[in-house]
């Protein structure tokens, strides 16, 4: 390959966001607990390109959680609900306002992407009672699949269509509600958000984005744009752990009239009121439903506070700058790389189509490049820029360059 090693180590030199990678867990020292736990520990020269599935264990995320249980849970015991009744919104506001771009109280974590957009997709049909649900084919499937379950006509276009057979579509006048992924979970293509907003309110829709693989990523800007409703998960880029509770975004103009079908008491007006009927909260906490994850927010807390810290616009431009990076390679690979080629166009994992995916993903795993498969055909790469080293990216396409298989 033209692209060397020496490149990508340049590249990490002066890679202003390096320094963050000492902030995670990576394994690999004598005694760490993962070395205890596995009785190996991951190898510190692994190149781990699956941050867009599970993120990287941070440090402070270790020592948040023993606090949490030692001291909140074993100490305050259930005087600890004083302080954490709160919490899904003030995590909700770090995500939102410091990393999406929403504005104060638009935002709080908790249950799952799939039970969070249920709740959002309900309550947009319920303020758009006619119309059809405008959506694409590789939306992720368990939106499509809880879109399936409402009384509510899809309009399915293909998969991929692109953002101009979205705004087409949306001509027709009856489109209720646009609901699709930012950035796909399979190609990496990102959507124009803006304009698909702004074409979804001209035709008198509302639209609802799953931002799963674009927060903590890319900057999104929701206030700015607009946006309507969102939901996405935060065990991806923003390093809240496995099953950590996902957030939701009401835009403040929506919050009084849109209601939402999970009615629990952590959505009431006065939680311990306990009176005989829901009366919900005046705000986005009638959105919650029942007791939330306290330790799972906690550790939600403490990946996003890195994320803000570092900055989104910095994330972003690393994006950019080690997707393009890993095409160039990937390119001189012979790969098949279907994601974009222009970095507005794409999130911060990379794709490329190959009929021997899941051998040849295998096969990297061997020599220590951790990636993954989309059935049939795909292989992600993804370059979470908080912890993904160029030398990472470059290792992943020399390595599928040494493949020998005629496939190529
Ligand atoms: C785009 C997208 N939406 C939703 C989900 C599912 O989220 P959950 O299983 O937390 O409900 C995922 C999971 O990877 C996803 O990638």
């Amino acid at each position: 390959m033209a692209v060397t090693q020496a490149d990508a180590d340049g590249l990490d030199a002066s890679d202003p966001l390096a320094s963050y990678r000492s902030e995670f867990f990576r394994g690999g020292q004598a005694g760490d607990i993962d070395r205890d736990i596995n009785g190996g520990g991951r190898d510190d020269d692994e190149a781990y390109l699956c941050g867009n599935s599970l993120g990287r264990l941070p440090h402070a995320t270790i020592e948040r959680l023993s606090d949490e249980v030692a001291r909140e849970w074993g100490t305050a015991l259930v005087q600890g609900w004083d302080r954490w009744t709160d919490l899904p919104t003030i995590v909700g506001d770090l995500i939102g306002v410091e990393i999406l771009g929403a504005r104060p109280g638009e935002t709080v974590v908790a249950d799952s992407t799939t039970v969070n957009f249920y709740k959002l997709a309900v309550g947009a049909l319920r303020a758009r009672p006619r119309g059809v649900v405008l959506t694409d084919a590789s939306n992720f499937p368990t939106d499509r699949y809880v879109l399936q379950g409402l009384d509510r006509e899809i309009r399915l276009l293909a998969a991929e269509a692109p953002d101009d057979a979205v705004i087409d579509a949306l001509q027709s006048g009856d489109v209720a509600l646009v609901t699709l992924s930012h950035v796909s979970y399979r190609s990496g293509v990102r959507r124009d958000l803006p304009a698909i907003t702004l074409a979804a309110h001209d035709a008198g829709a509302l639209v609802l984005w799953d931002l799963s693989h674009s927060a903590g990523a890319i900057g999104i800007d929701l206030a700015v744009n607009d946006v309507d409703l969102a939901v996405g998960c935060t065990y991806k880029y923003l390093n809240g752990g496995p099953g950590s509770p996902a957030f939701l975004y009401v835009a403040s103009r929506l919050q009084h009239d849109l209601s939402q079908p999970i009615q629990g008491w952590f959505g009431a007006k006065d939680i311990f009121a306990m009176g005989p009927a829901y009366e919900p909260a005046p705000s986005s906490t009638k959105f919650l439903s029942g007791t939330p994850s306290i330790l799972g927010l906690a550790a939600v807390e403490e990946g996003a506070r890195i994320t803000a810290r570092a900055g989104i616009d910095a994330i972003e431009r690393k994006a950019a700058s080690i997707t393009t990076f890993l095409i160039e390679c990937l390119d001189e690979a012979g790969a098949d790389v279907v994601t974009p080629r222009d970095a507005h166009r794409r999130g911060a994992h990379v794709a490329i189509r190959d009929p021997l995916a899941r051998e040849r993903c295998d096969a990297l795993a061997a020599q220590r490049v951790i990636a993954d498969v989309r059935a049939p055909d795909i292989i992600r790469f993804g370059l979470s820029p908080l912890y993904t080293r160029y030398q990472d990216a470059w290792r992943a396409a020399h390595v599928l360059s040494t493949m020998k298989d005629g496939s190529r």
